[in-house]
């Protein structure tokens, strides 16, 4: 039986209590956010005024957060009329300078990651009495469109009430704006009084001033004020397929987001993970996810569905179209995706790719989804060869997307493995709208308008990225670059790209390029999306190229001050004062962490395939946290304690907490699961057997000799005891302590290990008795599992003639698979049964590995009761 078992401990170990600002010590006087957005191009600008109300110098801080996809550009602080400016430096030199800032470790001003979408910005300064200081942060971004829409998001959280608190938001998009939105939590309640919109064609203002009473009444409103986002949400007008381009200074930026096009059909294989890390919540919302996603398809679409744990199961081996009935048998294979067993990336995204390859379809779009929760534990693991056999059977034909399921995956393998084949990673937080951020994603790619996107720009030069695979409704692709000799009469950008209607030229007559005389957001955007994509090709080239090209995003990063991951800011302080050193964080590995820790609040989440006590503390996970942390974990382990288990954790010698550890394996239960193995290459049966059951095990009448054994009443045990008897008047019993054997009327004793008479002999080893009676022998080997043992008979040799029975002597299954949809049969002896796909560790070798199986009604596996097997007593 699969163990799996995920923990989820959260505990307030350390309480970090943040240093909130009081009024009588320090005040945040004004508190203001302004952010310009031109063509798409984000500046934010954040002011924080601060007041030492005390007389005596007060160390103050300033912490804000800001988008993921955005880069830090500026900070400055004013103290006193002087001005300290952080300053960007390559990140090895920052480090050298300052390593004492940096050995300072969490102390250091520092960025971290916050959540699924921010970055936290943290530094102080310390204020003579009765100063003033004024932190001033510029951070910019380019606004990506998913789903039809940009989203500017301003996070606003300043830890108390504010006099004189104002987010401007200006916008200006030359395409006109078509329209306009304001959400968030701070969009809620009474603050929506405190904002102001105003839209005109191409312009939008934002205001938002909310008094200090308002300021405590909002969904994301606290004690301390407000703590939340406002997001303004808005589209610009598409009248012109070819998309607007601006330029200015010899750089231009090209937006292309044509709506007005048919869709194009498209081939679509979702290759998913039913490993056992995604039992409990995530498999249910993949299932959910899914479903939908099936119910969206167009019936020109066509589709193929694997879904994969050590072993491949197929919806059906081919790809096929999207018709009614075929959707309805899908969604039902889908609704019954259990989770357990390993994971085997390597043969799923072979198998989906080769899916698609075997489907070539004119006129149609190709796009191979994966969605996984762990690293590949079975088949090819080694991550480079599965990432060159992936990009080998995929050859540039279609992109692949890879989805990472909860904080456990190896991102950065997933994000290489995508980008090499032209499309995306992207993770999905487990959370309880898992099911909302697939459907999202899937949202995102479900309408292909073009494939094979080509950008050409005759008299450009140092261009962006060029070449789009697909291009999907509701997406956008931008293009930057430069105008050689800033040569607009030369100038001649073109689209070349194949629809639903066949290849098309997207040439733009009527189109008039807007030169602004002065406009450095353009060169920004084009220095921006630059290293972005550097950054990102970084990540998928051979050591050589890699060098190059983090030369080159680096050389930009420092020109255009990004703090970006090959650099950091420095902040400079006052005399005396040790200088913070900003880095900008990479893709978290798990988020949910750092986000804790952040919070001041440490979560561990583990995931062990757990066995017993022993494999906790060698669990990969358990190790990582033991690093983040150092805390010692002593679990103990009681399955009969309801299907939870006790962790106590110290914190530097100390108990923490004990926390709640719930399991998600299959509920624990006094079932012994039994394997029925085959004679063919197929997967063996199995079925299970209540606990403390006595079982026939072997019968041989005509010798006189009956095995029989009783099951336990642990979970995921075996027999408690096994005994035997030959001729009338012999009878032992092995149990895991040895060997009794009657004395006479209701006498025995434990003779130890070994035992050898005439008929009988017992010979105790390491793990296993070795037993011989008569002319059989078996081998009762012992297993443990969580400190408790357990034994498991196994016949080595049966008897001679055919007159036995029990379940050792039990004949290997011999069934053949009839029906996989809507629910999976098998056929025995004429007879058709119904199955489910399930695992079982096979306890007939001592290593017990982890067996997939047809799991049937133990009448159908045994063609008879389960009563014909059971006997009174021993
Ligand atoms: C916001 O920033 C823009 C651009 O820097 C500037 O023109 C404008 O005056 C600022 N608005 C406010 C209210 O500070
Ligand atoms: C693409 O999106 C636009 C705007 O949301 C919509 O009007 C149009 O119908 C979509 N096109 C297709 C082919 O779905
Ligand atoms: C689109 O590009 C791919 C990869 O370069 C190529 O194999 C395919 O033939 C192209 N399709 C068309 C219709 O040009
Ligand atoms: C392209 O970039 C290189 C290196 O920055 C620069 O030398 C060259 O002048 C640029 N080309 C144009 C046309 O601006
Ligand atoms: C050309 O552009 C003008 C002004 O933007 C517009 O009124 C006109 O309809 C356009 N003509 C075509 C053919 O798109
Ligand atoms: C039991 O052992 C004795 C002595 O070796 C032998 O004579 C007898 O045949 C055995 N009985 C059986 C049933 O094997």
């Amino acid at each position: 039986m699969e163990r799996v078992v995920q923990i989820t401990i959260f505990g307030l170990l350390l309480a970090l209590v943040t240093t909130l600002p009081n009024k009588d010590d320090w005040d945040i006087y004004s508190f203001h956010i302004n952010s310009t957005v031109t063509s798409r191009y984000a500046t934010t600008v954040i002011t924080s005024r601060v007041a030492n109300r005390m007389d005596q110098p007060k160390e103050i801080e300033f912490q804000v957060r800001i988008p993921k996809n955005a880069f830090i550009s500026k900070f400055r602080m004013f103290i006193d009329g002087q001005a300290y400016d952080g300053v960007v430096k390559a990140k090895e030199q920052a480090q050298q300078q300052y390593s004492k800032a940096v050995s300072r470790g969490q102390s250091a001003g520092l960025v971290s990651s916050v959540g699924r979408t921010l970055e936290e910005f943290k530094t102080s300064v310390t204020v003579a009495a009765h100063k003033k200081v004024t932190f001033e942060l510029t951070y910019e971004e380019l606004l990506k469109r998913r789903l039809g829409k940009y989203e500017l998001q301003i996070h606003a959280r300043p830890m108390q009430l504010v006099r004189d608190f104002k987010v401007d938001v200006y916008i200006h998009e030359k395409a006109g704006i078509n329209f306009m939105e304001v959400t968030g939590g701070l969009s809620t309640k009474a603050l929506a009084n405190a904002i102001t919109k105003t839209k005109t064609d191409k312009q939008v203002w934002v205001y938002f001033y909310p008094t200090q009473d308002q300021q405590k009444t909002c969904d994301s409103c606290v004690e301390q004020g407000m703590d939340g986002d406002l997001v303004i949400v808005y589209d610009v007008n598409r009248d012109v397929a070819f998309g607007d381009i601006r330029n200015s200074d010899g750089y231009f930026v090209h937006h292309f987001a044509p709506s007005n096009l048919p869709r194009i059909p498209k081939n679509v294989v979702f290759v998913i993970d039913q490993s056992g890390s995604m039992l409990g919540r995530k498999i249910q919302q993949t299932r959910t996810a899914l479903i939908y996603i099936l119910n969206d398809l167009a019936e020109d679409d066509y589709f193929g569905l694997i879904t994969f744990n050590s072993a491949l199961f197929y919806w059906k081996r081919e790809l096929v179209q999207a018709t009614k009935g075929n959707v309805d048998s899908a969604k039902n294979f889908a609704q019954n995706i259990d989770a357990s067993g390993g994971t085997n990336i390597n043969e799923a995204v072979l198998k989906g790719a080769s899916m698609l390859n075997a489907h070539p379809r004119e006129g149609s779009a190709s796009i191979l989804i994966l969605l996984t929760d762990g690293d590949p534990t079975s088949g090819v693991t080694d991550i480079v060869t599965i990432q060159s056999n992936v990009r080998r059977a995929i050859a540039d034909k279609f992109p692949l997307y890879c989805l990472g399921f909860g904080f456990d995956v190896n991102f950065e393998f997933l994000e290489k493995m995508s980008l090499q084949n032209n499309g995306a990673a992207r993770r999905i937080y487990e959370d309880s709208d898992s099911d909302l951020q697939l459907k999202g994603f899937y949202e995102e790619v479900a309408t292909p308008l073009l494939t094979n996107v080509t950008m050409t720009y005759t008299g450009g030069a140092n261009l962006t990225k060029t070449h789009f695979r697909q291009y999907y409704n509701g997406s956008e692709i931008v293009v930057a670059g430069q105008i050689t000799d800033n040569n607009i009469e030369t100038f001649t950008p073109k689209v070349v790209a194949i629809s639903g209607t066949g290849r098309m030229r997207f040439l733009d007559t009527n189109y008039t390029i807007e030169s602004i005389v002065t406009d450095s957001g353009i060169q920004r955007v084009w220095a921006y999306l630059t290293v972005k994509q550097l950054l990102e090709k970084e990540l998928q080239s051979s050591a050589q190229e890699k060098e190059k090209m983090k030369q080159e995003a680096l050389e930009l990063s420092l020109k255009y001050s990004f703090v970006t991951p090959l650099t950091s800011m420095v902040v400079t302080k006052p005399e005396g004062e040790n200088a913070d050193v900003l880095h900008k964080p990479k893709e978290v590995e798990n988020p949910q962490l750092e986000d804790s820790i952040a919070q001041g609040y440490p979560l561990i989440a583990m995931y062990a395939d757990l066995d017993s006590v022993d494999d906790m503390d060698q669990s990969q996970s358990y190790g990582q946290y033991k690093d983040v942390f150092d805390y010692d974990m002593t679990p103990s382990f009681d399955p009969l304690v309801q299907d939870h288990y006790r962790v106590d954790i110290l914190h530097q010698g100390y108990p923490a907490k004990i926390l709640t550890v719930t399991t998600v394996s299959s509920p624990v239960s006094t079932f012994h699961r039994f394997l029925l193995k085959t004679e063919k290459h197929s997967y063996p049966l199995c079925f299970d057997v209540p606990g403390e059951t006595r079982l026939k095990l072997l019968h041989h009448p005509s010798r006189e000799l009956f095995v029989n054994g009783v099951l336990n009443s642990k979970a995921y045990g075996g027999f408690k005891m096994i005994g035997i008897h030959f001729k009338n008047d012999q009878y032992v019993e092995i149990g895991t302590d040895g060997i009794t054997v009657q004395m006479g009327q209701g006498v025995s004793r434990n003779i130890g290990r070994n035992l050898v008479t005439a008929n009988i002999t017992v010979i105790g080893r390491d793990k296993e008795f070795d037993v011989a009676v008569g002319d059989a022998q078996m081998v009762i080997l012992i297993h443990q599992n969580g400190g408790e043992e357990f034994l498991w008979p196994v016949l080595r040799q049966r008897p001679s003639d055919n007159n036995v029975e029990g379940i050792l002597a039990l004949k290997p299954a011999v069934y053949e698979e009839v029906q996989q949809t809507p629910s999976t049969k098998v056929k025995i002896k004429d007879q058709e049964i119904d199955v489910t796909r399930s695992s079982a560790a096979d306890y007939s070798v001592s290593s017990s590995p982890i067996l997939d199986c047809w799991l049937m009604s133990t009448e159908s596996a045994l063609q008879r009761r389960l009563d014909d097997f059971t006997v009174a007593q021993l």
